[in-house]
């Protein structure tokens, strides 16, 4: 009999601390309640198992190979690679026999910088652990989808998973041994934006990789001003002083326009919000386009809205819980 789960992970935002946090820093990075979805299904009676994957995001419609080729890719790479690199993570722990069948659907596509990545990786071993009784912790599942990540991209400071695995809004420290503190906050008064441009996180961590090559003093700075903002942030985010944060915010998109990975449609979502009242906007992520975040107050929310009623506003909350089952639907 064919036993299978459907569980679901959450996208994410990063609210202070992109890039830096890859130069052994930290960040502030919050799950949104715009999820992946994603049904396992395996079968244990087949005598020559096959990986079969659903994903109309990421174009793959009954895309199929042997199971063990998925084990060990000389490189994992296209719209599979995030899915197999976990299975071949997952299975060199919990080794298993069956043909594994992966649909998944998410709420945001994969265009828009949400994470989804980290969020197919995050629910691919949670369904794995599931359907294979490996009863694996937030930790063990954080340990192996650096691991898958890595396999695929070669960089990234695992701050986005982390976000997919335990949710909600985390102080993330990517020093040897990773820190990862959830922080309680019962709000977030953030409205997201897409640019209309989609940007390559690989692309862009390197951009900043060769301008601290060619700069290493200047951007080094740049880099340590970043952490002391992730650090004021946190207190800020904790006393919910939004206007201290909102500035910091303002602060964190100047550093980040410093290190080139701004752009004009960013730029302009960014100003437009200022004007109209928001406390504090900046773009999310590793810039080049998809989504910027702007802090705003009830009183300012229907005012910045209207300044940016031509571009594509998004209707996501922060704060959302990690990757859980899901009741079939
Ligand atoms: C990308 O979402 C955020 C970066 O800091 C890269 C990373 O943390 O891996 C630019």
């Amino acid at each position: 009999m064919p036993t299978s789960a459907t569980v679901s992970a959450p996208g994410k935002l990063f609210l202070l601390g992109e890039h830096a946090v890859v130069y052994n820093g930290s960040c502030l990075v919050t799950a949104v309640d715009s999820r992946l979805w994603l049904t396992l299904t395996a079968d244990e009676s087949s005598t020559s198992p096959t990986l079969t994957i659903n994903a109309p995001d990421v174009g793959l419609a009954n895309w199929t190979c042997p199971l063990k080729e998925s084990f060990f890719r000389p490189a994992y790479q296209g719209p599979s690679s995030f899915i197999e690199s976990s299975i071949a993570v997952f299975h060199r722990r919990y080794p298993f026999h069956a043909n594994l069948k992966i649909e998944t659907r998410s709420d945001f596509g994969a265009n828009l910088g949400l994470g989804s990545s980290s969020a197919t990786v995050a629910a691919t071993l949670y369904a794995l652990s599931v359907v294979f009784n490996a009863d694996l912790s937030p930790e063990q599942l954080f340990a192996m989808g650096v691991e898958a990540i890595q396999n695929v991209q070669k960089l990234g400071s695992g701050a986005d998973l982390a976000a997919a695995i335990y949710g909600g809004t985390i102080y993330y420290l990517n020093h040897y041994p990773r820190q990862i503190t959830p922080l309680k906050i019962d709000s977030l008064p953030l409205m997201v934006v897409y640019s209309g441009e989609k940007a390559g996180t690989v692309s862009y961590v390197r951009k900043v990789a060769e301008l601290e090559e060619n700069w290493p003093n200047v951007i080094s700075s740049v880099i340590e001003t970043m952490f002391t903002v992730v650090d004021s942030g946190r207190e800020r985010l904790l006393a919910h002083d939004w206007v201290g944060l909102g500035q910091l915010m303002n602060i964190q998109h100047g550093l980040l326009h410093a290190l080139g990975v701004d752009t004009l449609s960013l730029a302009e979502i960014v100003f437009a919000a200022r004007r109209s009242g928001a406390l504090g906007a900046k773009l999310s992520g590793a810039g080049g386009g998809d989504c910027a975040i702007i802090l705003v107050d009830d009183a300012h929310r229907a005012e910045v809205r209207t300044a940016l009623q031509h571009k594509k506003i998004l209707d996501v909350q922060a704060n959302a819980p990690g990757v859980r089952t899901e009741k079939r639907d």
